[in-house]
């Protein structure tokens, strides 16, 4: 059984729809041709409100956004407030119907000028992220309450330190390894650096990320003491088959990829935010089928991801979750599990307080392009059309399935 106030909804992040995003670290390693142009992505900047009448069509009550730091501060120490008063025309075009904003300050995508003095590898990094996300939560709090600091911190710095598909494009290995082996299957194009200390900048930026986090939370905190602020966490639940050494491979990963960053922001949250896409099982030799990313679908271990989380004791808003299915196949399906996961773990005393689906639209997927597609809305990459997915009038039915007056409190 699902609380009576619990949000429904689904997420995006700026540069993935937005569009026009040029003044980011993405944008100039597309220039250099190492990743997918994203030039107008959805054009949601300029088509926001007609997306929001979507989602309120769809029985959504709950939006998860992201805003462009480039766009905010385009230069070291700027600030624009043109942009700013857009995101307020963003917000209050949500709050106008009725759906409740979640922000997210950062999600991936760094303005060029942090990204050429160092970005997260600056000493200074926490000092001048804390500083960005103190004005922006200063400016939009008397219209949104729950802010996000940092999107995936772990995914951001494997990516972009061990397996070197996203800027800064750094690769663990020694020189000439690996060769062909990748996510995209697209190494020549990212062309890595390969480095045997890789896992050292991957822990050096994992580290100043959860310093950033702290920083901005104290920071945002001593003005802005209502406000709800978390961290945003991929959450891959690692399980076993309970052979002894499988369960402490499990043990270990769980640290590896959740705990050890979880343990130093415990402190600094008011809540935690869980984005969930992959369950393994050590020592299951069962085929799964695939997601359009290669990826296992297994969405009612959603369960599992959540109660790894559920030890810290903070509510708990499912911030991410979904999958990547062109011919809409398998999304009406694998939604219904993901959401029965969701309402195991509540029953299971989990204080989980939204369901938010990956993505509203189709969009840029990072190394991959526009190829692949994860959206409730379908978008036509040249006309920019929007067409509603079966999928999604499925998951509208079970919002309201769930959301019926007499669910408990
Ligand atoms: C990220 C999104 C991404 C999605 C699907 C999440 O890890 O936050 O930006 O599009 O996964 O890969």
């Amino acid at each position: 059984m699902f609380p009576k106030h619990f949000y429904w909804g689904a997420s995006t992040a700026s540069y993935q729809v937005e569009g026009g995003n040029d003044n980011t670290d993405w944008a100039a390693a597309a220039r250099a041709g190492r990743v997918p142009e994203c030039g107008r992505a959805c054009d949601h900047y300029h088509r926001f409100e007609a997306d929001f009448d979507i989602a309120k069509e769809l029985g959504h009550n709950a939006h998860r956004f992201s805003i462009e730091w480039a766009r905010i501060e385009p230069e070291e120490g700027m600030f624009d407030e043109r942009e700013i008063a857009h995101y307020r025309e963003v917000l209050q075009a949500l709050q106008e119907r009725g759906i409740t904003p979640f922000v997210t300050l950062w999600h991936f995508t760094l303005p060029e000028w942090f990204a050429k003095s160092g970005g997260f590898e600056r000493d200074d990094a926490p000092e001048i992220f804390a500083r960005y996300c103190e004005y922006v939560v200063s400016e939009l709090s008397d219209l949104c309450d729950h802010f996000s600091t940092i999107n995936e911190p772990n995914v951001y710095a494997s990516l972009g330190w061990l397996k070197g598909l996203w800027p800064p494009f750094e690769r663990f290995g020694f020189i000439g390894m690996f060769k062909t082996v990748t996510e995209s299957g697209d190494l020549t194009k990212a062309r890595p650096k390969t480095r045997l200390l890789a896992p050292l900048s991957y822990y050096r930026i994992s580290k100043s990320l959860a310093n950033s986090h702290n920083r901005a939370y104290e920071r945002i905190k001593s003005t802005h003491t209502n406000v709800n602020v978390s961290i945003v966490k991929h959450t891959v639940a690692f399980d076993s088959d309970g052979n002894p050494f499988n369960s402490f491979l499990a043990r270990i990963s769980n640290y590896l990829w959740t705990g050890w960053f979880m343990n130093r922001v415990q402190n600094h949250l008011d809540a935690i935010g869980l984005n969930y896409y992959h369950y393994t099982k050590y020592g299951d030799r069962d085929e799964h089928e695939k997601t359009d990313m290669g990826w296992d679908m297994q969405p009612s271990h959603i369960y599992d991801a959540i109660m790894i989380l559920a030890r810290y004791q903070k509510p708990i808003y499912v911030t991410e979750a979904g999958l990547a299915d062109d011919d809409d196949s398998h999304r009406a399906w694998y939604i219904k599990e993901q959401v029965s996961g969701v309402a195991c773990a509540i029953a299971d005393g989990a204080d989980v307080r939204s369901h938010m689906y990956w993505s509203l639209l189709d969009n840029y997927e990072w190394a991959f392009g526009f190829g692949k597609r994860f959206g409730l809305v379908a978008i036509d990459c040249e006309t920019l059309e929007r067409t509603v997915r079966p999928s999604a009038w499925e998951y509208k039915k079970l919002i309201e399935a769930n959301s019926s007056v007499d669910a408990v409190e």
